[in-house]
């Protein structure tokens, strides 16, 4: 027994030296110490065996039991390392290998001048206001005071889905939203698409964008409207900014105004670019809020009043940077993007 144990370690270290694998060395496992592996088996031939005998054999099979436990752990320890090895030399990476440049992406001016408004606004105590390029017809003329003839209802100014769906023409319907979402006092303003039925050109897009401002409270006047929108004005586009205001006419206000500034250009002298006349085109339509717009939003007009104004953004960012086509707004190209 023991010559055969001898002669089974033997063979266990020899064959332990060929090994390839790892399987190779599992097999092994179970060739010599799984349940009937040949280990296994002199133990259980130790019950033959006398009462001297036995306990010499039992410690010397443990003996090449554990020595074969060893070998064989030691042996895929040392195939395991071979294999990571192997593993890390294979799958390199050259990190000083020269890839594509990631080129990083920045604001749209568009969007820039947006955020730089809203910005403005939120510091001035306005709340910013969310509405659906969807609207009602309601909303977006008709509680806004527009008559039923007024020329921007017409089908051919505007797009219908239905009779009484279109995309906004105007931001002015979030002022409905809110007033009757919230009531007065409010102190909001709101921006995103518009869209008119307006052929292509460089001043003109049938999708533009607007930003509106609304403030309803006690005891607003006229006097507030100019005073905000003179602060407006002088912190955006510069202290030494004059505005000039005009009458004009909107359904939905009562005074209504138009805001001119001084030319960017030529700060108000009078140059080509405003036709002498030392003003840029106008800026931006305000007035206050008519007593039947607030009454369609279920405020009392004998208690509160307010101002209401709107822009068009795309206009705004085209003076600021200097674009002399709205086109190239929206045509993503990458070289005029680029360029801001
Ligand atoms: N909605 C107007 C337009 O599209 C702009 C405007 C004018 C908005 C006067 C107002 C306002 O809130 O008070 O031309």
């Amino acid at each position: 027994m023991k010559e055969k144990l001898i002669g089974i370690k033997d063979e266990s270290m020899q064959l332990l030296n060929e090994v390839k694998t790892i399987k190779d060395i599992d097999e092994l496992k179970v060739k010599y110490l799984g349940k009937k592996g040949e280990i296994t088996q002199i133990l259980k031939g130790m019950k033959d065996l006398s009462k001297e005998e036995r306990p010499v054999m039992g410690a010397l099979v443990n003996e090449v039991r554990e020595e074969i436990e060893k070998a064989l752990e030691d042996k895929k320890a040392e195939l395991n390392e071979k294999i990571l090895e192997k593993k890390l030399h294979d799958e390199r990476i050259d990190v000083t290998l020269k890839t594509d440049d990631i080129v990083l992406g920045h604001r749209h001016p568009l969007k820039k001048t947006l955020e730089d408004l809203e910005d403005l606004f939120t510091h001035m105590g306005f709340t910013v206001y969310d509405g659906p390029e969807i609207e009602t017809v309601e909303n977006n003329f008709d509680l806004l005071n527009a008559p039923k003839d007024h020329p921007s209802r017409d089908m051919s100014d505007t797009f219908y889905f239905d009779k009484n769906t279109i995309l906004r023409s105007q931001t002015s319907p979030v002022q409905i939203r809110a007033m009757k979402e919230h009531g007065a006092p409010i102190r909001m303003i709101c921006s995103g698409r518009v869209f008119r039925s307006d052929e292509v050109d460089a001043t003109h897009s049938p999708m533009f964008h607007q930003l509106e401002g609304l403030v309803v409270d006690e005891k607003i006047s006229v006097a507030n409207l100019i005073d905000t929108l003179n602060y407006f004005v002088k912190a955006f586009f510069g202290e030494e900014v004059k505005t000039r205001f005009r009458p004009h006419y909107f359904p939905f206000t009562e005074p209504s105004l138009e805001v001119d500034t001084t030319c960017t250009s030529c700060g108000g002298k009078g140059c080509s670019a405003c036709n002498h006349t030392g003003w840029s085109m106008e800026l931006l339509g305000c007035g206050m809020v008519h007593p039947n717009v607030l009454r369609n939003c279920g405020i009392d007009p004998e208690k509160y009043s307010g101002f209401a104004f709107g822009m068009g953004i795309d206009r705004i960012a085209m003076v600021r940077y200097k674009i002399t086509d709205i086109r190239m707004m929206f045509e993503n190209n990458k070289k005029f993007l680029e360029q801001f």
